[in-house]
């Protein structure tokens, strides 16, 4: 497989010491529930040394994206309002800075821009805002109720930086030649080829009741949905793609994956999604290659 894929013209390779990390290199500017961020250094060994374009169907924070920051990149995730935020980042960070400098951390004021209509905003008013109740809600946790609205309660925090000018500006940069969209992970992965590096990172199959986490977005990820993914991984395993794909380590997704290479990282994860109270599980990394 990597024979076919040196030949070609926009090769990605990922730099020696790919576990390190500059202090002026672009970080996800939001929290996400189930973000990478930890894993990095366990995932390092598990990239692979080259590839050809870059696919994020499950994109959330984009820790990976961010990590690898892949010269040709398809970064998507079903939450639109996530991806109109990724958009004003990428095509209007002056604006957006603009309106986060009118934010500030107070409760009164948290509650009225949670309760927002945000189809009466501006893309850019969305995106600040998405950002503000990000950054100064409980736990930084993005849950949406069954219509779609925002949910999580204030958070307290001494200082919380809401408007990190400097990161959006790298993250602008980062983003200048990306195409996002937001939809489905079916529909970016029709675009995947030969030679293209695919990272998944979908909801994760439950391991108990309380780790049950579907807030992402109003329609919920079951074990259907798993299985359709699987599917859609195998078609891409044999277009020549180069797979990676986080889930839960629970009998049903080893058992969707036993033709694939399956390996366990640890990560410390949040008992809930309403405790602070966190600890150490087994995930999977299933691979291709
Ligand atoms: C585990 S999170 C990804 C976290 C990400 N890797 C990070 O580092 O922040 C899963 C993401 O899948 C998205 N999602 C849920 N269902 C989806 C679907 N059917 N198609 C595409 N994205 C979906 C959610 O909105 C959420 O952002």
């Amino acid at each position: 497989m990597n024979t076919a894929v040196t030949s070609l013209p926009s090769l990605r390779q990922i730099p020696p010491g790919l576990s390190g990390r500059s202090s002026n290199a672009p970080r996800p500017f939001l929290k996400w529930a189930g973000g990478k961020s930890q894993l990095l250094p366990a995932f390092a060994q598990y990239f692979p040394t080259s590839f050809n374009r870059y696919f994020e169907p499950f994109v959330g924070s984009g820790a990976v994206f961010f990590r690898l920051q892949p010269e040709v990149s398809f970064l998507s995730d079903l939450n639109s309002e996530l991806i109109n935020c990724y958009e004003v980042v990428r095509d209007d960070v002056d604006k957006l800075i603009t309106a986060l400098r009118r934010h500030v951390y107070q409760e009164e004021h948290y509650y009225n821009v949670r309760a927002l209509d945000t189809k009466k905003l501006s893309r850019h008013a969305r995106a600040a805002r998405l950002i503000y109740l990000n950054k100064t809600c409980f736990n930084g946790l993005y849950r949406v109720n069954s219509r779609g609205q925002f949910n999580v309660p204030f958070g307290r925090y001494s200082n919380p930086l809401i408007c990190d000018t400097e990161n959006l500006r790298r993250v602008n940069r980062t983003l200048r030649k990306v195409t996002l969209s937001s939809g489905n992970f079916e529909q970016t992965l029709k675009q995947a080829r030969k030679g293209d590096f695919v990272y998944l990172d979908p909801p994760y199959q439950p391991i108990s009741a309380t780790s049950n986490f579907t807030g992402y977005t109003q329609h919920s990820f079951n074990f259907a949905h798993q299985e359709k993914l699987a599917k859609t991984v195998k078609t891409l395993s044999k277009r020549g793609c180069k797979i990676m794909l986080s889930n839960s380590d629970c009998p049903e997704i080893r058992d969707l994956y036993a033709d694939f290479r399956i390996d366990v990282v640890t990560a410390t994860r949040a008992i809930n999604c309403k405790s602070d109270r966190r600890k150490a599980i087994n995930e999977l990394v299933i691979l291709n290659y």
